[in-house]
């Protein structure tokens, strides 16, 4: 039988990847699927909570059910739902895999070749959302009992590269959970399997083995139920 030890805690999980607009016919993206982020929403509802999934690009991948799902394309739309639904949250996911950068400008027209010049094409920072989750937590306008999640796509060689950029992001973002994964060709992005770990911000490094992202999904969700386990005794 499922255990439904999240009942009625309110998840927001955000997944798949965020395209930012070049031109009419064009975009900077990313090879996320969504598969990891669903997998998330779909096992958290599975357990009783109250799902909110706000979704980039996917994979044709069907709403989980009982789940209520808002689409959004760019970084700065993702910003503005998270930012926005972050206050009826205990707990907020960011699995999606969002877009560091944009262009400066849209283009009205499609941007044409230039067989001179660089390519015409600038490029501006975009929020860090979970950064921005993290900080509206500190200065109150976050309740300080939301428990916020990261992920961090590292590429490297080895496992222990991997896992020491890891945990400088965790230090970095300043979340309370962050779920490491090697990204780079066939690994994460768009698989059907998921490895790596999760580290806690007391400092304690879980290696999850290589399986199905839907249990990745529930060793996420164990670890998110301790941690709200721990704020309900403290
Ligand atoms: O979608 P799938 O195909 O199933 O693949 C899953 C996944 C590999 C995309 C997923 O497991 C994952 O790692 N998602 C995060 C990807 C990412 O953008 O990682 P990052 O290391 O660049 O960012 C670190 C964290 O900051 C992430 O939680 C990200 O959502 C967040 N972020 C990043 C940039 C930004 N501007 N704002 C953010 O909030």
């Amino acid at each position: 039988a499922l255990v439904r030890d999240l009942e009625g805690v309110r998840v927001l999980v955000s997944a798949g990847g965020t395209r930012e607009a070049l031109d009419p016919v064009r975009y900077l993206g990313n090879r996320s699927s969504g598969k990891q982020g669903y997998a998330i929403a779909r096992a958290a509802a599975q357990r009783g909570a109250q799902v909110t999934l706000v979704a980039g690009s996917v994979s044709g991948l069907a709403d989980p059910s009982a789940v209520e799902v808002i689409r959004i394309r760019t970084a700065a739309e993702l910003t503005t739902e998270m930012l926005k639904r972050a206050h009826e949250a205990d707990v907020v996911v960011m699995a999606a895999a969002v877009a560091d950068f944009r262009p400066v400008t849209v283009a009205d027209a499609k941007i044409k070749k230039n067989d001179t010049g660089p390519a015409p094409i600038e490029l501006t920072t975009n929020p860090d959302i979970l950064r921005e989750l993290v900080s509206a937590r500190h200065d109150g306008a976050l309740d300080a009992q939301t428990v916020i999640v990261g992920f961090a796509a590292e590429t490297g060689d080895d496992h222990g590269g991997v896992l020491d950029h890891g945990r400088a992001k965790l230090a970095r973002k300043g979340c309370d959970l962050l779920v490491v994964n090697a990204v780079g060709e066939g690994k994460a992005f768009g698989t059907d399997d998921n490895t790596g770990w999760i580290l806690t911000a007391d400092g304690q490094e879980t290696a999850l083995p290589l399986g199905p992202k839907t249990l990745m999904a529930s060793r996420i969700l164990d670890a998110v139920a301790s941690v709200l386990g721990d704020e309900r005794c403290s």
